[in-house]
């Protein structure tokens, strides 16, 4: 839902071609909107709303094994981000360590459904407004 990189890196198609009945000169530049793409209901059942079980049991796959383009945080085609099998396991250990290790809470007496996820746009996004949390240590 909330991409680093909204706008992929702009490509040139040095053939020209046709794509869905348009004609694509030689030449042509062509931004790719990953932010939208990832937000379209024609792919994705109520798409703006925070349901991480969705990729349950799915095929969707950001690697893209199979090919499918409905979601792309790391670009999709020849030119995908080099750096996805850095990325990957360093975020997992991230989050995992974070969530076994501590409860969250918001902070000041802020409720779940007043949490803003506001975004600034920019050639890189992130949030608009910072995020307060308080952590709990959490013992097994
Ligand atoms: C969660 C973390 C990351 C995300 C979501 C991400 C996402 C992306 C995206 C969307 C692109 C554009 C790909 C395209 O145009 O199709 C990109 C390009 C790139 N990324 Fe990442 N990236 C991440 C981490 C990293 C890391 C850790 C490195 C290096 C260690 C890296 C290096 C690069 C480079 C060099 C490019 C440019 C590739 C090119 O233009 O050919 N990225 N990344």
């Amino acid at each position: 839902m909330h991409p680093p990189v909204p706008l992929l890196v702009p490509r040139e198609n040095s053939e020209g071609c046709e794509i869905n009945g348009y004609e694509i000169p030689a030449k042509t530049k062509i931004i790719i909107n990953a932010w939208a793409i990832g937000r379209d209901p024609k792919y994705w059942n109520e798409p703006e709303k925070f349901v991480p079980e969705r990729f349950l049991d799915t095929k969707v796959d950001y690697n893209l094994k199979d090919s499918n383009f409905k979601f792309i945080p790391f670009g999709a085609g020849r030119r995908i981000c080099p750096g996805i099998t850095f990325a990957t396991p360093v975020l997992e250990l991230l989050i995992s360590n974070l969530l076994y290790h501590f409860d969250w809470k918001l902070s000041n007496g802020m409720k779940p459904k007043e949490l803003d996820v506001e975004e600034s746009f920019g050639a890189t996004m992130r949030r608009k407004n910072d995020l307060y949390v308080v952590p709990f240590k959490y013992s097994p």
